[in-house]
């Protein structure tokens, strides 16, 4: 069994990387599957939050260096079923290293036209990864922080920029909740919370569960 990896990136700090890792490893755990995550971000918020909250299903680690990369993936895909890879902002060389070795390559964005030039600047470096290789890599645009009552006008204009780039957007998005900020204060997954004071927590899981199945969706497509 080689374990499938999925990478989120975003050249532009912020845009919400590091929430949508998380969120996709307690689907994919409550699923049912093996995941490895590797934290990319100097600040390690990724790594410590799976070793406070993750199952004995989950394992993680930390990748300082390009060459840590290749080599805590080529372990992981041998033991889990998908390797979730949070990348950090603004470093081309590791991002570039990780497309070359991810079976998707998910861009979180936030209905903003300055996430909206991070993510081009991140599709633009795929493109030109996929053209050296000569291989296609899938690639989905995944919208954070929407919020469920208004589309702003920067989020239309947003979806219209992307749109004409002809990138697809990923089958699900990701609200505005506090509940996702909440599960970094106490690191802990929001199947596991019990804490009534979790705004929404049911509809969180229900979306939780809305994301894992539209990125395996598109992984098998
Ligand atoms: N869907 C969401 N609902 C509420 N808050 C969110 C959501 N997504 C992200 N945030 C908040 O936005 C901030 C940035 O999110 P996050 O750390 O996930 O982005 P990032 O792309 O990983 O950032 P960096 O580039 O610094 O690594 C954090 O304070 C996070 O709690
Ligand atoms: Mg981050």
């Amino acid at each position: 069994m080689i374990g499938m990896i999925i990478s989120f990136a975003n050249i532009k700090g912020g845009s919400g990387k590091t929430t949508s890792s998380a969120l996709l490893i307690s689907g994919l755990i409550e699923r049912g599957y093996r995941v490895a995550a590797l934290d990319c971000d100097p600040l390690w918020t990724l790594h410590e939050w799976c070793s406070t909250a993750g199952p004995s299903r989950l394992s993680s680690a930390r990748a300082e260096k390009a060459a840590d990369i290749s080599r805590h993936l080529d372990q992981f895909k041998r033991q889990a079923d998908f390797i979730v890879v949070d990348l950090s902002a603004a470093t081309d060389v590791m991002n570039a290293l990780t497309f070359a070795l991810s079976d998707f390559v998910v861009v979180p964005m936030q209905g903003s036209a300055v996430d909206a030039r991070g993510a081009i600047h991140t599709l633009n470096l795929l493109k030109l990864v996929e053209e050296n290789r000569r291989m296609v890599i899938k690639s989905s645009v995944l919208l954070t922080r929407l919020n469920p009552i208004v589309l702003t006008h920067s989020a239309k204009h947003v979806n219209q920029v992307i749109a004409e780039q002809k990138i697809p957007f990923l089958d699900a998005a990701i609200l505005e909740r506090s509940a996702y900020r909440d599960m970094f204060m106490k690191m802990e997954s929001l199947f596991g919370a019990e804490d009534p004071r979790i705004h929404n927590l049911e509809k969180a899981r229900r979306d939780i569960l809305y994301l894992t199945d539209a990125v395996q969706k598109r992984l098998a497509s």
